[in-house]
């Protein structure tokens, strides 16, 4: 795309200038705007650009190690990478917490401090990235009405780490045109064309409780489901994603409920996964798919046979409104 590609190369000299031999600091958090965001610095500064990537052990089935292979040190990119593993700090912190607006409260401060922490062991910043995109400056420029959820975006502002400026390369994008000029960097495709994944992460899609054994069930059912969408979207059954009309976000959840089953001979006592998936092209409203009955079918056998702890599995019809594309 020679317009995106044009706006990457004026965006890049544009922050080297402004960074001189200035230090940049970025939390990376594998998404796409962040990513985006992180690349276009790394190809602009080099290793003045230091990603923090707080693992919050709420990231979806080897999610972790995949941001690693792209931006750690065996990856593709010329910066400095700190990878966090906070997970067993941000179980500590929501046991016993099952209200969603506590939790997405306790995950969001937990995330700054992690990020605060390693700004401090860092030293002195110059300037701090953030991946906003143009709706997130029209959002926050309107009073908006009821709050529904507390959004946590990744990057949001630390109060303890003292830098001069913040950089904010995408500011006058739309998402398509971020996604275009992810390409004309040479981000791998599967990257540029994630669905969205919220800053709270399964803790937003767990019903009740996190604890390390759920988030395993919840993960373990989500893989199995995202590769058998690819596989039906590769036999035809879907159309693919990351093109107009097609499926804006699908996830498994897990939700609070066990249940009586049967299994062989015997009475099992276990946990309902619901799978959804949604139509939607401003994730303000959304429609549930009617994903092809014999695709939910296969999804269902196999997170029954593979996955532990799980003995029912539900389809959430459920559009927004009045339901909201998150379970919390
Ligand atoms: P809801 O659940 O509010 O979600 O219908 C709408 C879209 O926003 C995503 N989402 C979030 N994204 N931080 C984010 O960066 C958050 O706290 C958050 N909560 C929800 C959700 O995945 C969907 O795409």
């Amino acid at each position: 795309d020679w317009e995106m590609g044009s706006f990457a190369d004026d965006a890049i000299k544009a922050v080297r200038r402004k960074v001189g031999s200035g230090k940049v600091l970025c939390a990376l958090s594998g998404g796409v705007d962040s990513s985006v965001a992180a690349v276009l610095l790394s190809k602009a500064v080099g290793k003045q650009l230091t990603c923090v990537f707080v693992d919050h052990g709420l990231l979806r089935k080897n999610e972790g190690d995949e941001v690693e292979a792209v931006f750690g040190p065996e990856g593709n990119y010329d910066l400095n990478f700190i990878r966090v593993n906070a997970q067993k700090r941000f179980y500590d912190r929501l046991s016993g917490i099952s209200e969603p607006e506590e939790k997405r409260k306790i995950i969001g401060e937990e995330f700054i401090r992690v990020f605060e922490e390693q700004a401090k062991k860092i030293g002195a910043v110059d300037f701090l990235v953030q991946g906003t995109i143009y709706p997130d400056v029209i959002e926050s420029g309107f009073g908006k009405s009821a709050v529904i959820k507390s959004h946590h975006n990744v990057g949001g502002l630390p109060d303890h780490v003292e830098f001069k400026e913040i950089i904010e390369p995408l500011r006058m994008l739309f998402k398509d045109e971020v996604r275009k000029t992810g390409l004309a960097l040479g981000i791998p495709e599967y990257l540029v064309f994630r669905q969205p994944f919220p800053g709270p992460g399964l803790g937003v899609r767990i019903v009740g409780e996190v604890t390390e054994e759920k988030v395993k069930i919840v993960q373990d059912a989500d893989a199995i489901y995202r590769e058998e969408i690819a596989a039906a979207m590769e036999a035809g059954l879907i159309p693919k994603s990351g093109r107009e009309g097609t499926l804006g976000q699908y996830f498994a959840a897990l939700t609070n409920m066990r249940s009586v089953g049967v299994m062989g001979d015997f009475r099992t006592y276990d946990y309902a996964v619901a799978l959804r998936a949604v139509f939607t092209s401003d994730f303000m409203t959304a429609e549930a798919a009617q994903l092809p009955w014999e695709v939910i079918g296969k999804v269902t056998t196999r997170i029954i046979n593979e996955v532990k702890h799980v003995n029912r599995v539900l389809y959430d019809c459920t559009g927004k409104p009045p339901g909201t594309i998150e379970f919390e």
